[in-house]
């Protein structure tokens, strides 16, 4: 562990890891979700850094504290600055422009200016914990202004960045307004990392178009500064997964769940409620399996599970809206009274119970319409300990470069879901296991540790303990 204060590791994030509240006179520590705290509390863990975030109540919160092993702070924004610039820039436009929804996107001066002077913000707090020498981490386009306000301020500081959602082609990404401004902060990094090359293809064509920054090898030069652009997939903590799956506590759920199903297959869903994540698409991917398959009526089960997220936009409410009505609308239509097609869950699960579907599961359905990379995909097959199973996959999740072995669904097409769904639940044994060794064999490799040394290793002099 690096636990004096050389080269440490700062990374500065929106979501915070934990919801903290305090009950009874203690604090009490609640793990956040989404796939950056998935992927960035083992790094954290290692490098006993610290940890910026947007957090409440604000403060400082040492590891000496001995409730995590790394220090943490969180900042405290206004409820004005959160709208502006959460709900408002980044969650009403970046997001849906990076994940090509342009009908969604709403472009508003004033959340542009929030979002500037809370960037700002984290600029300033981020120097005034950093020390010569330390490796300033960025993440996700909540923080694309960041880059740029700490280079104004200190010349020579370490800076990376990693975009965890889609960088999208030049001709979607060029209609957003302050479409320059962005790239000029995020090209004083000193390495800017992506999933995938096309999305690094993507950002490095938007500066040339917009910026005429040239090229050499894997740098953009640009007003006298190059930054490095890297692809690199973001792991899960392999080993964690595969512990918990082989656990003696998720076998005894697992039994306890598939008693309830008396023999049924088993198909599971998991995401946040987002119009990116395909979940009414599945839904009636679902319903249209039933239709053309009666052959499977009583004898398979969808286990969907839903996390509340984002809900103050209106966009996220009305998704919700249309997902409850659907799965009344498929469990009205073809339930009996021993039978319920889709189970619905909407609330969080914690990562092991989780683990407990995904292990019980025949079928994974990751059907994002449009997924920077996808997470759940890399749990579920991480947790097949007996290398059974099968994964449906969205051509539209940075993932997919990664498990080339799961079948591959387009996930606007109800009819295509229906058959690969058909596919999977007929395919033999043998062919599971030979698509599964295959795809457990690379994630465990490029695993989360795999992840962060290789972007560690782009800035010098960090390095990740052994
Ligand atoms: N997750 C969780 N509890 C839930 C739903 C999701 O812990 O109830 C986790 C899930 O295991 C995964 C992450 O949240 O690690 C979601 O990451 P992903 O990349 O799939 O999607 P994102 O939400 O980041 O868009
Ligand atoms: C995606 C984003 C993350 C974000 C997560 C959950 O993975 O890339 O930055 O934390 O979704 O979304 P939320 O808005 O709840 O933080």
């Amino acid at each position: 562990m690096n636990n004096n204060n050389s080269n440490r590791l700062i990374v500065v994030t929106n979501r915070g890891p934990y919801n903290i509240t305090e009950v009874k006179d203690k604090w009490k520590f609640e793990k956040t979700i989404g796939g950056l705290t998935t992927a960035l509390l083992p790094v954290l863990k290692q490098t006993a850094g610290l940890w910026i975030a947007n957090g409440e109540p604000p403060g400082f919160y040492p590891h000496s504290s001995g409730h995590f092993d790394f220090d943490l702070r969180y900042i405290g924004l206004t409820p004005e600055e959160i709208l502006g610039y959460y709900f408002g820039f980044s969650n009403d436009a970046l997001w849906p422009l990076c994940h090509y929804f342009l009908g969604r996107v709403n472009f508003n001066r004033e959340q542009w200016e929030i979002y500037e002077k809370v960037n700002q913000k984290f600029a300033e707090v981020t120097l005034e914990e950093a020390k010569p020498g330390d490796m300033i981490w960025i993440h996700d386009y909540h923080l694309a202004r960041v880059p740029l306000y700490i280079r104004a301020m200190q010349s020579l500081a370490q800076i990376a960045l990693f975009w965890h959602i889609p960088f999208p082609s030049p001709e979607i990404y060029r209609v957003l307004p302050w479409r320059k401004e962005i790239l000029q902060s995020l090209l004083a990094c000193n390495v800017i990392g992506f999933h995938i090359p096309e999305y690094a293809t993507n950002f490095i064509e938007s500066t040339i178009e917009l910026l005429d920054a040239t090229i050499e090898e894997d740098r953009v030069c640009y007003n006298g500064h190059t930054t490095k652009v890297i692809a690199r997939p973001i792991g899960i903590d392999y080993a964690t997964v595969d512990k918990e799956a082989r656990s003696r506590r998720t076998e005894n759920h697992i039994r306890q769940l598939l008693d309830t199903l008396r023999g049924q297959a088993l198909i599971v869903g998991v995401e946040r409620m987002d119009y990116t994540k395909g979940v009414l698409e599945r839904l009636r991917g679902m319903e249209r399996l039933l239709e053309l398959h009666p052959e499977w009526h009583g004898k398979v089960t969808l286990f969907q599970i839903v996390t509340p997220s984002r809900e103050t936009l209106e966009a996220y409410r009305a998704k919700k809206r249309e997902v409850d009505e659907i799965v009344g609308r498929v469990n009205g239509r073809f339930s009996t009274d021993v039978w319920t097609p889709i189970r619905y869950l909407y609330r969080s699960f914690s990562p092991s119970q989780l683990i407990v579907y995904y292990r019980a599961a025949d079928i994974a359905l990751v059907t994002p319409l449009r997924d920077g990379l996808n997470l759940v995909a890399k749990e579920y097959v991480a947790s097949r300990i007996h290398q059974d199973g099968t994964l449906i996959l969205s051509e539209f999740a940075g993932v997919r470069f990664q498990l080339p072995e799961a079948l591959m669904v387009n996930p606007f097409s109800v009819d295509d879901i229906a058959n690969v769904l058909q596919q999977a639940l007929t395919m033999p044994k043998e062919e599971q296991r030979r698509r599964m060794q295959d795809m457990q064999a690379r994630i465990k490799l490029q695993d989360i540790k795999w992840w962060a040394q290789e972007f560690l290793e782009q800035m010098t002099p960090l390095r990740l303990p052994a």
